[in-house]
């Protein structure tokens, strides 16, 4: 049978004999023979079934149960228990134990009741790797697609009046230095004076123009990119100017917030699915401006690097930083501090708390991974990623 077990009981005869019928069985099995050394076991070995004394010297088996579920290790638990103790069978299946076996019991009942148990946790722990993969899944389509309808209508609606404007402009400025050159001599000082004047505000309107056409084409570039869905060469230094173009078209932003990049050339390029990157970097970017809301000083450092083991993108803010309690929360699904506040003011449009687990998520097929530290005066994410992901011409 398939599954992996650990009995935990002080009673050494007691112990061996289970140990000897699971193992015939085919299951694996590791032994302890007292509460601590117990939860030990179960966190380095990782067992789908614990096989759990209740009277036990020192931490007993209750309060060994009450800790795996506090813990909330994925685990079934199973009970040994006396023919007489009722009682303590319903108080341990009240505090979340599984099942229980009453001693002495028949080879063949504690094989089976052991079976069951560790089918019911390879279930659950498929589960929760389903749950995982549909949430990542769901996550990345759903914003995959919001931003593409996004891109596509804002693109379609701004791009032929913004034609009109910069060719417009070209043609009125062809037009004035005709009439400039037409009207030499024969208009006065004032009169030339006001066409110059014409003049400049109709180069200010061109660079304004040009200035919406790059934002336009970084909104196409990247609408581009996030529409390939395969593997391929990524340059991480220009996937973060991408998306620094993306974050400053935000209205309202590039004044207020201080960006500086610093990023090194020799980074090596890398091969994966572009949206995982540039997802995971917008996070992390939207992640700092956010932290920065209510701080005087607004400033936001990217940076990139290498060393022999790994690529690191870092982003540093000068926000307000993350406690020391919820630095140990931050990667869980669902954890916010972005309370929905007024809408109408817009002031805190409230967060779902995924982007931090999804961003994790999103990394793990590449073995990469994000880490958090927070100081008084901001915080630095760093990703890093292991160097198999450097791209080499075969893929
Ligand atoms: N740079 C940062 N500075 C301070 N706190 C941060 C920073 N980045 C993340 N956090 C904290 O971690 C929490 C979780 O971040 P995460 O990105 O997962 O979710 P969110 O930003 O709240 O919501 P969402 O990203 O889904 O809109 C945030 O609510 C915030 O408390
Ligand atoms: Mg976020």
């Amino acid at each position: 049978m398939d599954g992996r077990v650990v009995v935990i009981d002080d009673s050494r005869s007691l112990r061996e004999y289970t140990l000897e019928v699971l193992d015939r069985a085919g299951f694996q099995v590791f032994e302890a023979s007292n509460g601590q050394t117990g939860l030990e076991s179960v966190k380095k070995n990782e067992p789908d079934v614990v096989l759990l004394d209740i009277i036990m010297p020192g931490m007993s088996g209750m309060d060994v149960l009450k800790q795996l579920r506090k813990d909330k290790v994925l685990v079934s638990i199973l009970l040994f228990t006396a023919q007489s103790s009722v009682s303590r069978r319903v108080e341990g299946l009240k505090a979340g134990a599984d099942d229980y076996i009453v001693k002495p019991f028949q080879d063949e009942e504690l094989i089976a009741r052991v079976g069951s148990a560790a089918r019911r946790t390879a279930l659950e722990k498929n589960l929760v790797k389903l749950v995982d993969a549909r949430t990542r899944d769901f996550v990345k389509k759903e914003r995959q697609a919001v931003f593409g309808r996004m891109v596509q209508g804002i693109i379609h609606n701004i791009n032929n009046p913004l034609m009109a404007v910069s060719g417009f402009a070209e043609i009125i400025t062809i037009k004035l230095l005709k009439f400039i050159k037409f009207s030499e001599g024969r208009i006065d000082e004032d009169g030339t004076a006001l066409l110059k004047d014409i003049m400049k505000n109709m180069e200010k309107v061109s660079s304004a123009a040009d200035m919406t056409k790059s934002i336009v084409n970084a909104l196409l570039d990247k609408s581009r990119d996030e529409s390939i869905e395969y593997k391929r060469e990524i340059d991480l230094n220009e996937l973060i100017k991408r998306e620094v173009e993306f974050l400053k078209a935000d209205r309202g932003l590039k004044h207020t917030i201080k960006i500086d990049l610093d990023l090194n050339p020799s980074i090596m390029k890398i091969s994966g699915i572009y949206t995982d990157f540039s997802q995971v970097t917008a996070n992390l970017m939207k992640n700092a401006v956010d932290a920065m809301r209510n701080s005087p000083k607004k400033e936001l450092g990217i940076s990139t690097k290498h060393d022999s083991e790994n690529i690191y993108i870092l982003v540093k803010d000068t926000g307000e930083g993350v406690s020391p309690a919820n630095l140990k929360r931050i990667f869980d699904p669902f954890f916010t501090t972005k309370a929905c506040r007024d809408k109408k003011k817009n002031e805190e449009t409230g967060g779902t708390g995924l982007g931090l687990y999804t961003s994790k998520l999103l990394l793990k097929s590449y073995h990469a991974d994000i880490s958090a530290k927070s100081y008084g005066t901001g915080s630095l994410f760093t990703i890093s990623i292991p160097k198999t992901n450097v791209f080499t011409q075969r893929g």
